[in-house]
């Protein structure tokens, strides 16, 4: 081993450097940022000298266990049983290649072999870090933290931290967090990513201006079960963020012989702030969907806010054919159309359409929707059980459950311990028969409660269970499943809302619901969270009754849809009641939706403002340049024609070429894209006048 060496992985346009340390066995971070960036002296360098701490504590590592690292926060902890906890490792090889590095790290007296493995994600600006842990010794280890990764981060004035916070009906809100000294946890051990935090943070040096087109660093971690992402601002401007699975049940064991894979960290940067920052999420999502991103997304009509749990087929039907007049092209019935669902008390488990519903026969009821042109899908929550279902009484067992405790409701509900094998298999079974004996092209997959008895009886020393590895590799083999053995059906993720967004379950399915809340202002504050995050393409977002039932400050029916167009259309309205000019209006949208989604859902996104400004706007620039498509929202205030009469509000866009001509059709304006850039598009606000959608083709 030398001090000196170091490898580079490049990703579209930045690089990110490793070297080992000259002061001890551990890889740390020389550099990270655009392309180049490697070449000169590193801004992570540091005195070398310390005061209490060792140099292992104030070092830019990359991956350090507790031992080495004892004070400042290790990325691992391990022991043999009743042994003391600690790791020492030496450095043993590395393994690089043009595109991934491998580095691996032993301690013989533990019986712990480590690698930290690096892989560059073609086409974007990504590189996927994660550890490999191996027991070498004849003794099981026991693993209290197993993070999957560290990053380091340089700043001068403590860390601009941004996160997406929330709670249920209010996900991905955009919180921001000056950092100079402390920690900071974000996560959940709700068994999902949960609705109080997404698995997402973005790290900016604090000095820079918020939302300037900064150096901007961020993570996220692919694990669709308990998480954290913790966020360390130590002396000397040091901003470590270390992420990874948490160990609910105490530790994890590692069999003697076995390796255990931590979730891969997606590791992005952008020296675009975190606008350019979200492009980055948003080019490695469209690598996630592959193929299936140019798969057409349907207009969507989803029954649920028109009928809960009152399905009955004349009344779908009824639902079905407006909705086909308005140019939907796919009908989703939701929660209650299988048996013993009259209310969210009953039915979960037993996956049989509900003859009283569909008295002609639920075949027939598909082949109707289906005759009017309209694609069928269907709600499932797979990993419910109702506690008085047929399910639930062959199987008590298949429950998370402990004995000797009371098995808690949560939704009136029960979970389904999707970790045993035999609760897989049914699940599989039960998807398989309801996709081949029915004619279903979409499946929205819901999850209503986390799992509270965290128990697995008889099924050895309870310690020794990891029951959130379980159930998360059981959901993802389903939907690996479902993929393979279903090509055809597009797959929607719900969990009450966003409880379960992350990159393992983004990479499974189609579109994910980021909100039960689609109340017009709630909604526009929620997709403008999720889009720093998250692609338009999986954004699915519906039009929903005014003044919607979370937030009643009215806004137009063209607001609505306007905001739902940001990412993929849908209409959860009651149709039924809807006048005609609404409905003539309600297919004026879908039109025009149709006409530039392709610009929508593959075009590069720039948020311009934020919902705390009179106006805001999401622009949406054509792969090819020749379309530009601007969603423009004013929220409140009407800051424009009240104080300045007949003075429209200008909206700057951005990124444009300045020296071309963009033409809108719509009102036969012509501009110059230094007219755009400079002054920018005119927005004539009134009280009935709040959102548009404005089409610029590059002439
Ligand atoms: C929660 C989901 O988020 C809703 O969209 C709806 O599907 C209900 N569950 C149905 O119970």
């Amino acid at each position: 081993m030398t001090s000196h060496q170091r490898w580079t992985l490049r990703t579209q346009h930045t690089s990110y450097t490793v070297r080992l340390s000259p002061d001890g066995p551990w890889a740390e971070l020389d550099a990270w940022g655009p392309h180049g960036v490697e070449t000169g002296p590193s801004a992570l360098d540091w005195s070398h000298r310390t005061h209490f701490i060792t140099p292992a504590d104030a070092a830019p590592a990359e991956y350090l266990p507790h031992g080495i690292r004892p004070f400042t926060g290790a990325d691992l902890v391990a022991s043999r049983p009743g042994h003391e906890r600690g790791t020492w490792w030496t450095f043993e090889e590395a393994d690089p290649d043009e595109h991934s590095l491998k580095l691996t790290f032993t301690d013989d007296l533990l019986g712990l072999r480590t690698t930290l493995c690096y892989a560059t994600v073609p086409g974007t600006d990504v590189l996927h870090r994660w550890t490999e842990l191996t027991c070498t010794g004849d003794e099981e280890l026991r693993l209290e933290r197993l993070d999957s990764a560290a990053v380091n981060v340089p700043v001068t004035a403590g860390a601009r931290l941004t996160y997406l916070s929330g709670q249920w009906s209010q996900e991905f809100q955009r919180t921001q967090l000056h950092l100079t000294r402390g920690t900071f946890t974000i996560g959940s051990t709700q068994g999902v990513p949960g609705h109080a935090y997404a698995p997402w943070l973005a790290v900016q040096d604090a000095a820079a201006p918020p939302d300037a087109p900064a150096p901007t660093y961020g993570v996220a971690l692919e694990w669709p079960g308990n998480w954290h992402i913790t966020t360390e601002a130590e002396p000397g401007a040091a901003v470590r963020v270390r992420a990874g699975r948490v160990p609910h049940e105490g530790a994890v064991h590692l069999a003697p012989g076995d390796t255990l894979t931590t979730p891969r960290l997606a590791c992005a940067f952008s020296a675009d702030g975190l606008d350019g920052l979200s492009r980055v999420w948003h080019h490695y999502e469209r690598h996630l969907a592959g193929e299936r991103l140019h798969r057409t997304r349907k207009v969507l009509y989803n029954s649920w806010e028109a009928t809960g749990f009152d399905v009955d087929a004349a009344d779908q039907l009824q639902l079905a054919k407006t909705a086909a007049d308005l140019g939907v092209e796919l009908f989703v019935v939701d929660d209650g159309w299988f048996t013993g669902r009259a209310d969210d008390t009953g039915g979960l488990g037993d996956w049989y359409p509900d003859p009283e519903a569909f008295p002609q026969g639920f075949d027939r009821f598909v082949a109707d929707v289906r005759a009017l042109g309209l694609d069928f899908g269907l709600w499932v929550e797979p990993e419910a059980v109702s506690p008085g279902s047929r399910l639930h009484a062959e199987h008590p067992d298949w429950i998370y459950r402990i004995d000797g405790r009371p098995a808690r409701l949560v939704r009136n509900q029960l979970l389904l311990d999707l970790g045993r094998t035999d609760v897989q298999e049914f699940v599989i079974a039960t998807l398989d028969r309801l996709l081949t004996d029915h004619d279903i092209g979409y499946l929205k997959w819901d999850m209503n409660r986390p799992p509270t008895e965290r128990g697995r009886p008889d099924a050895g020393p309870a310690d020794h269970l990891d029951l959130d590895a379980g159930h998360v590799a059981g959901y993802l083999r389903v939907l690996d499943h479902l993929r393979h053995a279903h090509p055809a059906v597009t797959i929607e993720g719900c969990a009450g809302g966003g409880g379960r967004i992350d990159h393992a379950t983004l990479a499974r399915t189609d579109v994910v619901w980021p909100s039960d809340n689609t109340a017009p202002l709630d909604r526009l504050r929620i997709q403008y969270g999720f889009l720093h995050a998250h692609a338009p393409h999986t954004m699915s977002s519906w039009v929903t009754d005014a003044p919607g039932v979370f937030d009643p400050r009215p806004r137009s029916l063209a607001f609505r849809f306007v905001t739902a167009l940001c990412g993929v259309l849908g209409v959860g309205a009651d149709l039924r009641a809807w006048t005609g000019e609404q409905r003539t209006e309600a297919a004026e949208w879908i039109a025009r939706y149709k006409r530039v989604r392709d610009v929508v859902h593959h075009g590069e996104v720039r948020l311009l403002g934020t919902p705390d400004d009179a106006t805001c706007a999401v622009q949406y620039d054509a792969e090819d340049g020749r379309r530009v498509v601007v969603a423009a929202f004013s929220t409140g205030r009407l800051d424009g024609a009240p104080l300045v009469p007949g003075r429209a509000v200008r909206l700057r866009l951005r990124g444009l070429d300045p020296a071309a001509t963009y033409r809108d059709t719509a009102t036969a304006t012509t501009y110059s894209g230094a007219h755009l850039l400079h002054y920018g598009l005119p927005c004539a606000w009134s009280a009935d006048h709040d959102a548009e959608l404005v089409v610029l083709t590059r002439q």
